[in-house]
C-alpha cells in the first residue's frame, strides 16, 4: 500500500484526533469501514450519475465497483456518491435545461466533502461538461470515464443507429415509404444492450473530447459499454487517480488552451456534433480558458473529416473502437503535423502525443487516411452576418453541400408550437429552395435550448422526395441528427436578436465559405422591426427555471450561468460542528 507524503485535503477531516476527527470518522464507519481507511491515504470520490431514468448511464454502479477496485488496488479510499442524472431521453423540456444545475452540484459535491481527487463517470450527452464544468471550478485531480456505447442497433439484419434511425425512419414515415408497424418494430433493435448511442452523437462526441482533451485514459471514448475492456479501464482509472492524487496533478495542469485547441481538431476528424462548441465552452470557462467561436473556424475548419460515424457516414462506435478508436485518429492527425499540441499533458501522466504515437489502425474504412476522408474539410462552420451578430454554426459534413451556398425565401415559426401546428398545413407556401426559420428556442426562449434545430420538412415536401432544406434557429440539434442546419444563432429571438426580426416571405443568404448569414433587408427596416417585438415574460413558475432564464450566458458564452463561470478553488470550508 502506498501512502502519501504530501497532506491530503481530506486529512481536514479525518486527520484529528480531536472532536472534529471523532465526530467525521464515526459517522462514516456506520458503513464498515475499519480504522486504517483513515490512515492518510487519498479519499476518492466517484462521482456517479447512475439513474434507472438515464438509461444510457444504468450500468453505472458496474462501473463505479471496478473503479473501486482500482482504488482499493493502489491504495486509496474509494466514496461514491450521486449527482444530479440529466439523461437526453427522458428529460423534459430538454436536459440541457439542468446540464448548469448538475456542475452546481457537482461542484459543491467535491468542495464541501473529504475528497482528494475525483473520478467523474460520464455518458449520456449533458453529464460529461456537467462533470467537467463542476470539478473544473474546484481544479481537482480529476479524470474521467465514460460509460461507452451501445453495440450496434439492429433492424431487418442491417445497422441501425441510435437517433438517427429514428430521424431516418419517421421522415420515412411521414413520406409514406413505411408504415407504422415498420416505423415501431424498430424501437427495441435500436437500444439493445447498455450504453450511450451508439452514432457519433453528442454524447459520443464528448466522450471523445474528453480523450482528446486528455482527461481521460486512452480508448475511453469508444470501447463499447459491455465490452470488458470498458472495466479494465475503469479499474485502471481507479489505480490512476490515486497517483494523481499523490501527485497532485490537477485539472487545470490538464485542461490547457493546447488541451481545448487539441479537442476543436480532433471534433472536426471525427465528425463531432455542434453541441461540442457549447460544451467545450463551457467547461473553458471553468477553468480560466478564453476560447472564442473563431477558434473553431481557425483550428477546425480544414481539417479532414476521417472517422465515417452516422450521422455524417456509415458505420457505429462499436466498428469504431474495433479500428482502433481515437488513438488512431490521433495518431494520423498528428503524422500529418495536424495535432496541434502533441505535447499536451495528459492524466495518465504521458503527452497525447505519448499515448498515441504507436496507435494502430485495423480499418481504412471506418478511420479513413488522409488521402481518403470523409470529409475533405469537416470542423464547424462558424457563421456571421446581420441575422447572427454573435455567431451560428452549421455542421457542413451532415449538410448537403448544394445547400451550403443558398439564397431563399423565409418560412417563419415563431415558436415551436408554432411549427408544430403549420408545418403539415398543406396550404403552406414553402418549396424546396424555401428557409425554414424557427425562433424562441435558444437558452431563454425555450428555456434550456431544445434540440429542434433539425425541424422535420414539410410533409408535402417529403412525399416530392425533397430530403434536406435550409433551416434555421437559436436552438440546437442532436448530435444524431442531420441536415443543412444553421444553430446557435445568437443573440438568441427571445433576447433581442434580429432572429426575431424574421419575416415570411424575407430573402435570407447563407454562404458557408464566406461565413455569412443574411437577412436581406435595410439595417433601418430591422431596427424599426425589432423595436415592435414583444418583450420575453419573466418565467411565470419560478424555481430553477427562473434562475436559470435570468442568468443563462448566450450559445456563444457557452449557455452557462453567468455566476458560475470561473475557478473556485477546493479551499476547505469551515466545519460547523
Ligand atoms: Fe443518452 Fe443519447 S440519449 S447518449
Amino acid at each position: 500500500m502506498s501512502i502519501s507524503k504530501r497532506k491530503l485535503r481530506s486529512a481536514e477531516w479525518f486527520g484529528t484526533a480531536d472532536k472534529n476527527g471523532f465526530m467525521y470518522r464515526s459517522w462514516m464507519k456506520n458503513q464498515g469501514i475499519p480504522s486504517h481507511a483513515f490512515d492518510g491515504r487519498p479519499v476518492i470520490g466517484i462521482c456517479n450519475t447512475w439513474s434507472e431514468l438515464t438509461p444510457c448511464n444504468a450500468h453505472f454502479r458496474k462501473i463505479a465497483d471496478h473503479v473501486k477496485r482500482g482504488v482499493y488496488e493502489a491504495g486509496g479510499f474509494p466514496v461514491e456518491f450521486p449527482v444530479f442524472s440529466n439523461g437526453e431521453s427522458n428529460l423534459r423540456p430538454t436536459a440541457m435545461l439542468t446540464r448548469n444545475l448538475a456542475a452546481m452540484d457537482v461542484e459543491e459535491a467535491i468542495r464541501g466533502n473529504p475528497i482528494d481527487a475525483v473520478v467523474l463517470l460520464a455518458g449520456c450527452d449533458k453529464t460529461t461538461p456537467a462533470l467537467l464544468m463542476g470539478a473544473a471550478s474546484c481544479d481537482v485531480p480529476a479524470l474521467v470515464v465514460s460509460g461507452g456505447p451501445m453495440l450496434n442497433g439492429k433492424l431487418d439484419g442491417r445497422n441501425i443507429g441510435s437517433g438517427t434511425a429514428v430521424w431516418q425512419l419517421h421522415e420515412s414515415l411521414k413520406a409514406g415509404e413505411i408504415d407504422l408497424h415498420q416505423f415501431l418494430s424498430a424501437e427495441a433493435g435500436m437500444s439493445r444492450s447498455a450504453g450511450t448511442c451508439n452514432t457519433m452523437g453528442t454524447a459520443s462526441t464528448m466522450a471523445c473530447m474528453a480523450e482528446a482533451l486528455g482527461v481521460t485514459l486512452p480508448h475511453n471514448a469508444a470501447i463499447p459499454a459491455v465490452d470488458a475492456r470498458r472495466y479494465v479501464l475503469a479499474h485502471l482509472s481507479g489505480s490512476r487517480i490515486v497517483e494523481m492524487a499523490q501527485e497532485d496533478l490537477r485539472l487545470s495542469r490538464i485542461l490547457t488552451r493546447q488541451a481545448f485547441e487539441n479537442a476543436i481538431r480532433a471534433n472536426a476528424a471525427i465528425g463531432g456534433s455542434t453541441n461540442a462548441v457549447i460544451h467545450l465552452k463551457a467547461i473553458a470557462g471553468r477553468i480560466g480558458v478564453p476560447l472564442a467561436l473563431e477558434d473553431w473556424t481557425r483550428i477546425g475548419r480544414g481539417t479532414p473529416t476521417l472517422v465515417d460515424l452516422m450521422p455524417s457516414g456509415r458505420f457505429l462506435m462499436e466498428e469504431f473502437y474495433y479500428a482502433g478508436g481515437l488513438p488512431a485518429v490521433l495518431r494520423r492527425l498528428g503524422e500529418h503535423g495536424l495535432l496541434p499540441h502533441p505535447g499536451a499533458l495528459t492524466i495518465n501522466g504521458k503527452t497525447l502525443w505519448d499515448n498515441v504515437r504507436e496507435a494502430p489502425c485495423h480499418d481504412d474504412e471506418v478511420i479513413r487516411p488522409l488521402s481518403r476522408p470523409l470529409v475533405p474539410d469537416g470542423g464547424i462552420c462558424v457563421l456571421r452576418g446581420n441575422l447572427a451578430p454573435r455567431g451560428a454554426v452549421l455542421k457542413p459534413s451532415a449538410a448537403t453541400p448544394a445547400l451550403l451556398r443558398h439564397r431563399g425565401r423565409a418560412v417563419v415559426f415563431e415558436t415551436l408550437e408554432h411549427y408544430k401546428e403549420r408545418i403539415a398545413d398543406e396550404s403552406l407556401d414553402v418549396d424546396a429552395n424555401s428557409v425554414l426559420v424557427l425562433k424562441r428556442c435558444g437558452p431563454r426562449g425555450y428555456p434550456g435550448m431544445a434540440e429542434v434545430g433539425n425541424m422535420g420538412l414539410p410533409p408535402k415536401l417529403l412525399r416530392q422526395g425533397i430530403k434536406d432544406m435550409v433551416r434555421i434557429s437559436d436552438a440546437r440539434m442532436s448530435g444524431t441528427a442531420y441536415g443543412t442546419v444553421v444553430l446557435h444563432v445568437a443573440p438568441e429571438a427571445a433576447a433581442g436578436g434580429p432572429l426575431a426580426a424574421v419575416r415570411d416571405g424575407d430573402w435570407i443568404e447563407l454562404d458557408c465559405e464566406a461565413g455569412r448569414l443574411h437577412l436581406d433587408i435595410s439595417d433601418e427596416e430591422l431596427a424599426a422591426r425589432l423595436a415592435e417585438c414583444p418583450a420575453m415574460p419573466a418565467p411565470a413558475d419560478g424555481g430553477y427555471r427562473k434562475l436559470y432564464v435570468e442568468h443563462v450566458l448566450q450559445a456563444d458564452e457557452g449557455c452557462d450561468l453567468d455566476f458560475l463561470v470561473g475557478c473556485r478553488g477546493h479551499a476547505v470550508p469551515r466545519h460547523s460542528h
